[in-house]
């Protein structure tokens, strides 16, 4: 039987890690993607091969697209010697970084530079992977749920996801003729590296998130993971072109 195959961007730590270790775990080769840590980023890649799946971690820019071309070449190789296949099933748009300042605050590099992260990359990355991407697969990209609820310092990082999540709904439109579902996972405030680690590290920034979740804590990666690995399996087949928000119900 052959292999599914993922590729997830940014997987080397936070949600792209618990993504990729949830995926392998239900049986799928992971082609996960780095920018800065690849010691964590193998780190992985050898956790996956010890539950028997195969890996690899590939460096990836998600702001420049001019690496896209040259990243594709390089997944086309690894199917090819080592997935044995010429595609891969399921793309995760994950990689991103944050922008905590306020409207007055934000500079224009600060801003041209989130537009390249968040979406000119997500938008180009999938146009070259598409030739490599099997009928049938699944594209899932990453908002958050600060494109739904409004809190502040979030402007500009909230507008990009909120462009995200318009362009996994085109994307489901355009592709469902080759029967690739596209959606939107929107997580809610999870604790991570991201934003300097805030959410995890800050106790009052902490306390205020639990606070206002319905769940009454923060979530953790794992709880992203799940999510995202569930939102890739064949009985979720029928999701398509939908946000769905995992937030333990936060700001409801
Ligand atoms: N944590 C939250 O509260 C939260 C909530 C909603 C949405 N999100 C979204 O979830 C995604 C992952 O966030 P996270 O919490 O896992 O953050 P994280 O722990 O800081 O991890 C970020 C990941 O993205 C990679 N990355 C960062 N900049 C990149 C770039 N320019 N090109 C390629 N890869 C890059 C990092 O690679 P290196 O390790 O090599 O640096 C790392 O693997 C982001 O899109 C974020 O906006 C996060």
């Amino acid at each position: 039987m052959t292999r599914k195959i993922a590729l997830i961007t940014g997987g080397s730590r936070g949600l792209g890690r618990a993504s990729a270790l949830a995926v392998a775990r239900r049986g799928i080769d992971v082609i996960l993607t780095y920018r800065s840590q690849r010691e964590e980023a193998e780190a992985v890649v050898a956790e996956i091969v010890e539950m028997g799946a195969n890996a690899v971690a590939l460096p990836l820019d998600a702001s420049d697209s001019s690496q896209f071309a040259p990243f594709a070449a390089e997944v086309r190789r690894w199917l090819r010697e080592v997935g044995k296949r010429d595609t891969f099933d399921f793309l995760v748009n994950n990689a991103g970084t944050g922008l905590h300042k306020s409207i007055v605050e934000t500079t224009e590099d600060e801003f041209d530079f989130l537009v390249r992260l968040h979406l000119k990359g997500p938008f180009f990355l999938t146009q070259t992977l598409l030739p490599s991407i099997a009928d049938g697969g699944r594209i899932l990209n990453v908002s958050s749920g600060l494109a739904r609820f409004t809190l502040p310092n979030a402007s500009a990082y909230a507008m990009m996801k909120g462009g995200i999540e318009v362009f996994s709904r085109y994307l489901a439109k355009e592709l469902g003729a080759r029967g690739i579902r596209a959606n939107t996972i929107a997580p809610g405030a999870i604790a991570t590296d991201f934003n300097g680690g805030t959410v995890r590290d800050n106790q009052a920034v902490h306390q205020m998130v639990a606070n206002n979740i319905a769940l009454g804590r923060v979530g953790e990666a794992d709880d992203i993971g799940g999510v995202v690995a569930a939102l890739l399996s064949d009985e979720t087949g029928w999701i398509n072109g939908q946000r769905v928000e995992a937030s333990g119900g936060m700001i409801l």
